[in-house]
């Protein structure tokens, strides 16, 4: 199944194709290139949008004195609540401090204690300070800034921005060749074209816009998971939508991106407050405000529940120098007419990460060969039911070196695209947008149940039904939305249980016979089907 759009105008070429230019696909580009493949780096709107450039927190690895991988794998293991892969987690933390250091050595600069050495703090689910930081809260700038740099210098890798990517295009043995896109606005290379390529790989980020209220900027509409899916990919975990405890609560109508307050905030002393004052974390969990992050955010809801009110509070006002600490959250506090260091911040939970996604190796290849995906489009099973704070641009660094070296020492000759001009299309009527996002934020969020599933299902149905013959961006992201959208919902309804990011108010106990991974495959005839999956212990 394939999105309604122009037949092809050009034809680029490339040994690789990266999709998305956040820490994920910058690193898998740069990468590339080190093994002297050429790139085609294809973004979506200017080089530097994209959720990496919104991190606050920073990047979780083993570099503290007395700290260990052996640590980090079982605070991730912990967050993971039964679902993490062992293999992935492993890769994760022990190949994490060496690819910080690569970054580090590529021009990112860390905050610094007073002694000189990487300052680290904490966030929810860490038992140790081990979080790198850079301009205070400025984490994903400064990551951004530095590979941006490296790959702007660098002749080998072509950019092409403001491009939406369509759909995955595959060889006669079924394999992944190329990709076709859209450049937006005039020029030579304006209108629908095809880029081919010996590997593509998928680093377009999250899918926050699935969602009324989200950290995730606008461009996050997950078209890479929708066209992995199309393709014939499996995805998994995607039921496991993380919400962020801490985000600012501007007012009921509030929609979009809102403002994230980081978890580095408690991790400096800040605490939550319900609506009579009270500490309430202090009973929930022995590590209070530094809880995982699905259990605040699940406690910050009950609180809002019990006391009908839309928000709870944060106090900050005992973080030392606040504002030089955190200068992008004091500024965007104030912008909201709250002072931080003196007064209290409302906040709510808003979706903020999927923690599954495309299913990969350890090498980030899918299950559709040629194609592989990097960072929060991938489910790489590092993460489980539920990540832990700051192992996402981690993810990136480590699983893009991984791939690019899988790719070099893999690399096939260029295949032919199949004639596909008789394939089934869809597009959907940009109209269903906000609907949609208000169906699962009201069905299908923090909290679930077979009844507000079943009703959200019903709607997207009713929803989905809107096509047209208009192809253009907004049409093509709401037809990726649609499709994401729909497989949330399904793993959510099949998934008879409470764990991790997932609440099922109807089945509120964590049972150990879901110890296993929903996977969810889109077949040619936009057929859904689903399986289970063993989890790696
Ligand atoms: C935060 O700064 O709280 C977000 C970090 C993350 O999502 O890992």
């Amino acid at each position: 199944m394939k999105l309604f759009a122009g037949v092809p105008g050009w034809t680029s070429h490339a040994d690789v194709i990266v999709i998305g230019s956040g820490v994920a696909g910058l690193t898998t580009a740069l990468n590339a290139r080190a093994a002297n493949l050429s790139v085609l780096l294809v973004t979506k709107a200017q080089i530097d949008e994209g959720s990496t450039k919104w991190a606050q927190g920073g990047i979780a690895a083993a570099l503290g004195p007395g700290d260990t991988p052996d640590e980090h794998k079982t605070d991730t293991l912990i967050a993971g609540a039964g679902l993490c892969d062992i293999d992935a987690v492993n890769v994760l933390v022990t190949e994490g401090p060496e690819a910080v250091r690569k970054l580090i050595a590529r021009g990112a600069v860390f905050d610094k204690s007073e002694s000189g050495e990487i300052a680290l703090t904490r966030e929810g689910g860490h038992h140790r300070n081990r979080i790198l930081h850079a301009g205070g809260d400025a984490t994903g700038a400064e990551v951004s800034r530095a590979l941006l740099a490296a790959v702007q210098n660098d002749s080998g890798i072509e950019v092409i921005e403001h491009a939406l990517v369509i759909d995955a295009l595959l060889s006669d043995s079924g394999r992944v060749c190329g990709v076709t896109l859209h450049v937006i606005g005039a020029g030579s290379s304006s209108g629908v074209g095809r880029a081919l390529a010996r590997a593509v790989v998928i680093a377009t980020g999250g899918l926050g816009q699935v969602y009324s209220q989200t950290t995730n900027p606008s461009v996050s509409t997950g078209d890479g998971v929708a066209l992995a899916l199309r393709a014939g990919a499996a995805v998994a975990d995607v039921e496991f939508i993380q919400f962020h405890p801490t985000v600012f609560w501007r007012d009921t109508s509030s929609a979009g991106q809102q403002p994230l307050i980081s978890e580095a905030v408690r991790g400096e002393g800040a605490i939550l407050l319900n609506h009579k004052g009270e500490h309430f974390m202090a009973a929930v969990h022995p590590q209070a405000d530094l809880a995982p992050r699905d259990i605040v955010a699940k406690e910050i809801f009950n609180q809002m529940r019990e006391a009908h009110v839309p928000h709870v509070w944060l106090d900050a006002t005992q973080v030392k120098d606040f504002q030089e600490r955190f200068p992008t959250i004091y500024a965007s506090c104030r912008a909201n007419g709250i002072d931080p260091e003196n007064q209290l911040i409302p906040v709510a939970p808003a979706s903020h990460y999927a923690s599954g996604g495309v299913l990969v190796d350890l090498n980030g290849e899918s299950t559709v060969p040629g194609l592989y995906v990097c960072g929060e489009s991938a489910c790489t099973g590092a993460h489980g039911a539920n990540r832990l704070a700051s192992n996402s641009l981690l993810e990136g660094l480590v699983f893009g070196a991984r791939i690019s070296e899988h790719i070099s020492s893999h690399l096939p000759e260029q295949e032919v695209p199949t004639d596909d001009s008789d394939e089934k299309r869809i597009l959907i009527d940009p109209a269903i947008r906000i609907p949609l996002q208000l169906a699962m934020s009201q069905g299908a969020g923090v909290m679930r149940s077979e009844k507000s599933l079943q009703i959200t299902l019903t709607t997207l149905q009713q929803l989905g039904a809107r096509h047209t013959q208009l192809p253009g961006v907004d049409a093509w992201e709401v037809s990726n939305l649609y499709v994401l959208a729909t497989a949330i919902v399904r793993s959510a309804l099949e998934r008879q249980e409470s764990r991790g990011s997932h609440w099922r108010t109807d089945y509120p106990d964590t049972n150990p016979i879901w110890e296993k991974r929903i996977l969810q495959r889109l077949d040619q005839n936009g057929t859904w089907s689903s399986s289970l999956m063993e989890v790696v212990k």
